[in-house]
């Protein structure tokens, strides 16, 4: 079975496409614009299965040059769609790109699937469609709220477009609420590695670790949480890339799905910014140079899942603790300075 990754050479992207080689017969192929990541992440892919993946740079914007690309591969089994500019703090500052970008991606993708008639689509969605809640933890019926950023609204809108498009459609649409993905993969070979400037707490903190940033800022310390840092649902990106395996084998056995299907992907454990610092810094040995200032536009104050939902019908369980996905990610930073040290 032939399956489309957009996004393929970024973060979770990579890390599915692993897990895919590594764990089923799918032929992978990759479609990647490389807005924030490089081609170089098929070498990686490949250091880490032995795998070559066939890739297409395009981007999903350019509708003409995406049906290039879907008439060349021939018949597909399933899209997983992860293709999406995701820095929340950026699409504050530049909302118009991110609806441009995430939204005319996805009315694309889309009707690839219309037109070529792709029997199942997996969509990258995000807790960030929550909102500010009042109930914790978030369960797949908790009501959203409005969104705090662009980049939240071109999720919410994401799924009212996919919910719209699965009463007409013949593809089986399935989105993977995911938390708050961090870590790398366990061959230390392969982890996040964004061209754009990180802002997702993981890589600031191994970043700070090693000197790129030279004092990383806590967003906000006057929240009503435990430490008046902002609280989230680490989880390990191998376990968000074993749900999309999941997921696709799902929605085939299903056969046609009548609605769009969505599912929380967290831990379950609420994890403040503060306590996230203090196990690096126990784990490494290391003390972060960071200040607490004012909270950044566009964050929610507390957000953790409940993912009752994707275990009893996805089977989907996680498999990494916290420590696992903080040394994981500081392998990985680790590996990145080793390499930048060779090449000079
Ligand atoms: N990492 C997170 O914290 C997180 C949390 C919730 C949801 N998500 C969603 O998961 C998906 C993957 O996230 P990620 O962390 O791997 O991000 P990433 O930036 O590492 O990967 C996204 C990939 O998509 C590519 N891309 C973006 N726009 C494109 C376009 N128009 N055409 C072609 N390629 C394009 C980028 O070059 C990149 O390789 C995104 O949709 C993101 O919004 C991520």
């Amino acid at each position: 079975m032939k399956v489309v990754v957009t996004g393929g050479a970024g973060y979770i992207g990579s890390h599915t496409i692993i897990d895919i080689v590594e764990s089923t017969n799918w032929e992978i192929v990759s479609i990647d614009s490389y807005i924030n990541s490089t081609p170089d992440t098929y070498r990686r892919i490949k250091e880490v299965t032995g795998k070559e993946i066939e890739h297409y740079k395009v981007d999903l914007c350019d509708k003409n040059a995406l049906k290039n690309v879907f008439n060349e591969i021939g018949a597909i089994a399933g899209v997983i769609h992860f293709a999406a500019l995701k820095a929340v703090g950026d699409s504050v500052e530049n909302p118009l790109l991110y609806y441009q970008n995430n939204i005319t991606g996805l009315l694309n993708i889309l009707e690839c699937c219309a037109n070529y008639n792709i029997p199942n689509l997996i969509f990258s969605s995000s807790c960030s469609i929550y909102g500010n809640v009042d109930v914790l933890p978030v369960d797949e019926t908790t009501p959203l709220a409005k969104s705090e950023s662009p980049y939240a609204a071109t999720k919410a809108i994401g799924e009212e477009i996919l919910k719209d498009f699965s009463k007409v459609s013949n593809t089986n649409l399935i989105a993977l609420r995911y938390f708050n993905p961090v870590g790398a993969h366990s061959s230390g070979l392969i982890g996040e590695n964004p061209i754009n400037k990180p802002s997702n707490l993981f890589p600031v903190i191994t970043q700070t670790a090693v000197g790129i940033i030279e004092e990383m800022q806590v967003f906000g310390a006057d929240y009503k949480t435990r430490d008046g840092s902002c609280i989230r649902d680490y989880i390990h990106v191998s376990d968000i890339a074993n749900a999309h395996i999941l997921a696709l084998k799902y929605a085939v056995e299903q056969g046609k799905l009548e609605n769009l299907e969505f599912y929380n992907l967290g831990s379950g454990n609420g994890v403040s910014v503060l306590e996230a610092i203090s196990t690096f810094e126990d784990l490494s040995n290391i003390k972060l140079n960071y200040k607490l200032s004012a909270r950044r536009p566009g964050d929610v104050e507390s957000i953790y899942s409940n993912s009752k939902k994707a275990k009893s019908q996805l089977d989907w369980e996680t498999k990494f603790a916290l420590t696992d996905m903080m040394s994981s990610a500081w392998n990985w930073q680790q590996q990145l300075e080793k390499e930048k040290n060779e090449q000079s």
